[in-house]
C-alpha cells in the first residue's frame, strides 16, 4: 500500500494549476450516456475515480477515447445497463449512471452502495424521483432495478414535479439527467445549487437539453425526443483550490493558483481571510499571502453556498495549529470526522461531541504515522503533515488517488518535501 512521507516546516511558495474538478467530471461523463453522438470534454482531471468511472462506461459499451484531460465518448452502442457493486463500492458517484440509463434505454441495474467511511449515505431520494417520473423500482440481490413501463410507444420517462427533502448533489444531477429525455415537464424543488450542477447543466444544455433555473433551489427541465453531440470544458475544481490555499495558510508563504475560479468559493476565502491569510483576486487567478501563524476559524457545513463540508476536515487541520480555539459543526454528513483521531496522533487538541468538533490549537504538532479514511480526511492529513515537526507518513493514501490530481507533484512544486513510498 503506497504512502507519503513529509517533512513538516517548509513554506509554500509559487503557482499551481488548479484541475478540472472531479464532481463535476463524473456527472458529466455519465451525460454521455444520455446521447448516440459523441460528447467531446476537455479540462477532465486525471484521478482514479475519473479512470473508475470510465471503466464503469466502457464495461456498459461506451467507446472512450482519452488524450490527456480530453476525453470522447460514444455511447452509440450501450449494450449492458448495469453498474456492479465492485464498482459502485469503491466510488459512491456510479449512482449517477442510474437517471441516463432509465431515461434512453428505459432500464437499469444498478448496485446499492451501501455504507461508507463517512455515514450510511442512502440514495432513496434518487430512487423515489425516479419513481414519481414513472419508473418501476425493484430492490433485489443488493440492485436497484429500474424499469420504465412502455406506455403507447418506446420506453419513456414523464415529467413529475419532484421536491428533495434534503439538498441533494448527486440526488438533483441524476434527476436532471433523468429529466432531459422525459415526456414532459420536470420541475426539481430545493434542488442543489452546487456550481457543478450548473456546470453538468451547461453541458447538457449543450446537448440540447432544455433546463432553466439551475444554480438556483428549482430547475425546471423540459425533455426533448434526444440529445446530439457536443463539447464541454469541465469547471476548475474548487476543492483542490481550497485544499491548496489553506496548505498554504498553513504552511505559511505566498501561492497563487491558476485557472481557478474564486466567484465559486466565497465563503471558502472569507474563512481564508478571517484566519489572518491576504487574498487577492485576479481573473482566473488567486493569490493567498500569509505571513503570520493563522487565526482559529469557526465553521459550520451547509449546502451550497454556505461552507463545503469538502472542505470542512482541511481547516480542521489549519485550527489545529492556530492561534485560538474554534467550532467546527458538520450539519450534512453524520460521520465526518474520522481525521480527528489521527489529528490527535500529532498532538491536536479536539474535543467532539455529536456533530461538533472544538479545536483547541496549539503551537506545534509533532510528526508521526497515520492513516487516511476518506478523500477529503486524507488531504487535511497531508496538510497537518506539511506543518508537524519532523516526518510524517499517511498511510493508505489511496483514497487521496482517487480525487486529488497528481498532488503530490503539486505541493513539491511549492517546495512542499513530501515523497510517495511503494
Ligand atoms: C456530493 C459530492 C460530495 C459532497 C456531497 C455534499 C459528488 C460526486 N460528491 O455527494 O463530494 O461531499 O455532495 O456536498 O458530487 N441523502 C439522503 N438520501 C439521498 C441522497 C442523500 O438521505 O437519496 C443525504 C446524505 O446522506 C447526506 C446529504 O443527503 O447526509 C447530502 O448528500 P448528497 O448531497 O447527496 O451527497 P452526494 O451527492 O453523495
Amino acid at each position: 500500500m503506497q504512502k507519503l512521507a513529509i517533512q513538516g516546516g517548509f513554506r509554500l511558495n509559487g503557482e499551481v494549476r488548479i484541475s478540472g474538478a472531479k464532481n463535476a467530471a463524473l456527472p458529466i461523463l455519465c451525460a454521455g450516456l444520455l446521447s448516440s453522438e459523441p460528447l467531446q470534454l476537455g479540462n477532465v482531471p486525471d484521478m482514479n475515480d475519473v479512470a473508475t468511472m470510465c471503466r464503469l462506461l466502457r464495461q456498459m459499451g461506451v467507446a472512450i477515447e482519452v488524450n490527456g484531460g480530453q476525453v470522447t465518448l460514444s455511447a452509440a452502442q450501450v449494450d449492458k445497463l448495469e453498474a456492479p457493486y465492485d464498482m459502485v463500492k469503491t466510488m459512491r458517484a456510479a449512482i449517477l449512471v442510474l437517471g441516463p440509463l432509465a431515461a434512453r434505454f428505459g432500464e437499469a441495474r444498478v448496485s446499492l452502495p451501501g455504507g461508507c467511511a463517512i455515514g450510511s449515505r442512502p440514495v432513496d431520494l434518487h430512487i423515489k424521483g425516479l419513481q414519481a417520473m414513472g419508473a418501476e423500482i425493484h430492490i433485489e440481490h443488493g440492485y436497484i432495478h429500474a424499469q420504465v413501463p412502455r406506455g403507447t410507444g418506446a420506453k419513456r420517462l414523464r415529467g413529475a414535479r419532484i421536491f428533495f427533502d434534503l439538498v441533494s448533489v448527486t440526488g438533483t444531477e441524476n434527476l436532471m439527467m433523468a429529466a432531459t429525455l422525459a415526456d414532459g415537464v420536470t420541475v426539481l424543488e430545493n434542488a442543489a445549487r452546487e456550481p457543478e450542477v450548473v456546470d453538468l447543466a451547461h453541458c447538457l444544455i449543450a446537448m440540447g437539453a432544455r433546463i432553466e433555473g439551475a444554480g438556483s433551489d428549482t430547475i425546471t427541465i423540459t425533455g426533448v425526443e434526444k440529445l446530439h453531440g457536443a463539447s464541454h470544458n469541465v469547471m476548475p475544481d474548487r476543492i483542490e483550490s481550497g485544499t491548496f490555499l489553506v496548505a498554504a495558510a498553513a504552511a505559511g508563504g505566498n501561492i497563487t493558483l491558476t485557472d481557478a475560479r474564486a466567484d465559486i468559493m466565497e465563503n471558502v476565502l472569507e474563512k481564508l481571510q478571517e484566519a489572518g491569510a491576504i487574498i487577492k483576486v485576479s481573473g482566473s487567478t488567486i493569490n493567498l499571502h500569509m505571513n503570520r501563524r493563522p487565526k482559529a476559524v469557526n465553521v459550520r457545513t451547509a449546502p451550497y453556498p454556505a461552507f463545503p463540508t469538502d472542505m470542512q476536515a482541511q481547516f480542521m487541520a489549519l485550527n489545529c495549529i492556530a492561534e485560538g480555539s474554534a467550532m467546527v459543526v458538520e450539519t450534512i454528513f453524520e460521520n465526518r470526522f474520522m481525521h480527528v483521531q489521527e489529528l490527535r496522533r500529532l498532538g491536536a487538541q479536539i474535543d467532539v461531541e455529536g456533530n461538533t468538533a472544538v479545536v483547541k490549537g496549539c503551537a506545534q504538532l509533532e510528526g508521526a504515522t497515520i492513516m487516511a479514511t476518506d478523500l477529503r480526511a486524507s488531504a487535511c492529513l497531508v496538510i497537518a503533515g506539511l506543518v508537524a515537526q519532523g516526518e510524517t507518513v499517511v498511510d493508505r493514501i489511496y483514497h487521496l488517488d482517487r480525487g486529488y490530481e497528481h498532488i503530490e507533484a503539486k505541493l513539491s512544486a511549492l517546495g512542499a518535501q513530501i515523497r510517495r513510498v511503494k
